[in-house]
């Protein structure tokens, strides 16, 4: 399954009211709507007076498809009852942009426009309400606004983050909204169950990178894909997630704290570092078996003789199967998972290797047909025999993973 055909189905018959306050971020809550419906919400959107100021409710009608409400006198529903309605039929209400002074009426309870009459009318434990907040930095940095965030936190609302950078008004700071995809993800991760909650989940990422000079190396051609979807399942089941990635030119999923490293010498040391913290530790990394005994400060240049330059190797140390030894793996304190990139024989090879790492489950996949693609079929080798989860996206091979290791960690065998 592709990965655009995977995406339209992850909020599916999710309905979710948009609603937009007075900020320049409005700009974006148009793609955010756009973006919700295609990952298959069913979106109505609720503007204020100030969001109509910024964008119009005709271009949110014709993005979410529906009929914009601005106002609690509006006489359209039969009974005039718009904001009963509206919240008692949602899945959530997100509020993207949420301006300080909407977060101040939150904050107090107060109920003068439509958008805050039916955040405070939602049945709350029933519906949850997130807020993306959007603003100048002063004003997000205002101690009323802090008090006030607190205050919606308290009351049982969802606060996402906010973005650093550059401001319409010209100056830079946080306040920024998160744009459109951040946000999406974000909704996303609100409704996946918590199966990792608590949990602290160590993950090994890409290739490795070990130099013989300042311009040339070997590696090879893992893309990350399959850690980087699994770093972010992870974090959207709950929990707190470490990602030590080779050498990739891929985005970090939010909330996921990166490490950036080069050589296996260099995952092993960061892998080391944070491993004692961690209650999972998960190795997909495509780790160079062999490094250069010897690294050249210069570039080496052909010298005229017809003679390559002879290139001594050295194995790189086994990370998985190190941290597997320790005392808190065996302890069971540590759930490792390694993976296994084979080109062919994959039930016997991952079997082999299974044993040879020390591990409980290792997950094998055929490297030749994955690199790089976003689709793989995994084979996952525990001590009770295989179980094959069959060609999907990466993106749902992770969650399914994820599950399967959450299962797992709380010792129900899956
Ligand atoms: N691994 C590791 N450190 C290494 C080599 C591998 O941590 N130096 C981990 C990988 O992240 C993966 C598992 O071990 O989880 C298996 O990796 P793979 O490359 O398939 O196996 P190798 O041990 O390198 O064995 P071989 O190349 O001989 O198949």
């Amino acid at each position: 399954m592709s990965q655009a055909a995977n995406i339209q189905t992850e909020l599916a018959g999710r309905r979710i009211v948009l609603g937009l306050t007075g900020g320049v971020a409005c700009y974006k809550a148009a793609a955010l709507c756009r973006a919700l419906t295609g990952a298959g919400a069913a979106v109505r959107v609720v503007m204020t007076d100030a969001a109509c100021q910024f964008i119009t409710p005709v271009t949110m009608q014709a993005l979410s498809g529906h009929p914009v409400f601005t106002s609690p006198w509006d006489a359209r529903p039969d009974d005039g009852m718009a904001h009963i309605h509206i919240s008692r039929d949602a899945d959530a209400i997100v509020v993207a942009p949420a301006s300080a002074d909407f977060i101040a009426r939150l904050a107090q309870g107060r109920a003068s426009d439509l958008l805050s009459l039916l955040c405070l009318a939602r049945p709350a434990e029933r519906v949850p309400l997130l807020l993306a907040p959007a603003m100048n930095r002063e004003m997000w940095a205002h101690p009323a606004t802090q008090r006030n965030l607190r205050q919606t936190v308290d009351d049982g609302a969802h606060v996402l983050s906010v973005a650093y950078g550059a401001q319409a008004c010209g100056e830079i700071g946080a306040g920024r909204m998160l744009e459109a995809d951040q946000l999406l993800e974000e909704v996303i991760a609100f409704f996946a169950p918590k199966s990792l909650l608590g949990q602290r989940v160590l993950i090994t990422a890409g290739p490795t990178f070990e130099a013989i000079d300042p311009v040339r190396g070997l590696s090879n051609r893992s893309s990350g894909k399959m850690g980087f979807a699994l770093a972010r399942a992870a974090r959207e089941a709950g929990a707190q997630v470490t990602l030590i990635a080779g050498p990739v030119a891929l985005p970090t999923p939010a909330l996921v704290e990166r490490i950036d490293v080069q050589s296996a010498l260099d995952m092993r040391a960061a892998v080391l570092a944070h491993v004692d913290a961690a209650s999972v530790f998960i190795a997909t990394a495509a780790v160079a078996d062999w490094r250069p005994t010897q690294y050249a400060a210069h570039k080496i240049k052909k010298d005229g003789s017809d003679q390559p330059p002879a290139l001594a190797l050295a194995e790189n140390p086994d990370i998985l199967a190190e941290v597997a030894r320790s005392p808190r793996a065996r302890a069971g304190q540590l759930y490792c998972v390694g993976f296994a990139a084979e080109s062919g024989d994959l039930l016997a090879n991952a079997q082999a290797k299974r044993e040879r790492k020390g591990v409980p489950l290792l997950v094998g996949n055929l490297g030749p047909e994955t690199f790089g693609r976003d689709d793989n079929v995994l084979l996952l080798v525990d001590e009770h025999g295989a179980t094959e989860l069959p060609r999907a996206s990466k993106r749902q091979l992770a969650q399914q993973l994820v599950t399967d290791i959450a299962r797992r960690v709380a010792g129900v065998v899956a």
